[in-house]
């Protein structure tokens, strides 16, 4: 008889839950993609390294494969797919990045804009140099990171403007925990 090693978790994502069965071993980014369906998260290096699979934990950035999909439990994670507003408005830093030319194969794109778009939130006026040294924990193949920095550095602007925020989805209540 083989062991039934799954068991089910209930994961709150971008305001939505999904109750899933899965191994306790699996990762929150291959969680979110397999069983949740929400393939913009990538992953990379698979181990802590590149950052392409930044997530939000209690509004907190992680790397989603270093957590796995039970430590997720109870906590409320956001994805690319969540910083989408209504009618599918872009977040000031998804707009960023299409005027500043901020992706080029894109794999990278969902880390570095989760990444940068949380950090705007808490920080709504950074200088140059904590922009970079905050991306500087994310890698991009394809090298654009001063396109990167310049879609950053115009979505920072447009935030404080605008008093922007990160979309909060209707059934979620505003104001994610601080706790990591
Ligand atoms: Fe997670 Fe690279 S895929 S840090
Ligand atoms: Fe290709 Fe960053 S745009 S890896």
């Amino acid at each position: 008889m083989t062991e039934n090693r799954t068991r089910t978790v209930r994961l709150q994502v971008n305001g939505e839950r999904h109750e899933v069965n899965l191994e306790p071993r699996k990762s929150l980014a291959d969680a979110l993609r397999e069983d949740c369906g929400l393939t913009g998260t990538h992953l990379g290096c698979e181990h802590g390294v590149c950052g392409t699979c930044t997530v939000l934990v209690d509004g907190k950035p992680v790397r989603g494969c270093l957590i796995f999909a039970v430590q997720a439990e109870g906590r409320s994670v956001r994805t690319v797919e969540g910083l989408t507003g209504d009618n599918n408005k872009l977040h000031p830093v998804q707009q960023a990045f299409t005027e500043h030319h901020g992706l080029q194969c894109g794999f990278c794109t969902p880390g570095f804009v989760v990444l940068a778009a949380s950090y705007l939130e808490e920080n709504p006026r950074p200088t140059e140099d904590e922009l970079r040294e905050v991306l500087s924990s994310n890698l991009c193949r394809c090298t654009g990171y001063q396109n990167i920095l310049d879609a950053v550095m115009s979505a920072a602007k447009v935030m404080d403007g605008d008093q922007a925020t990160i979309a909060t989805p209707a059934n979620e209540p505003s104001g994610t925990s601080t706790t990591g």
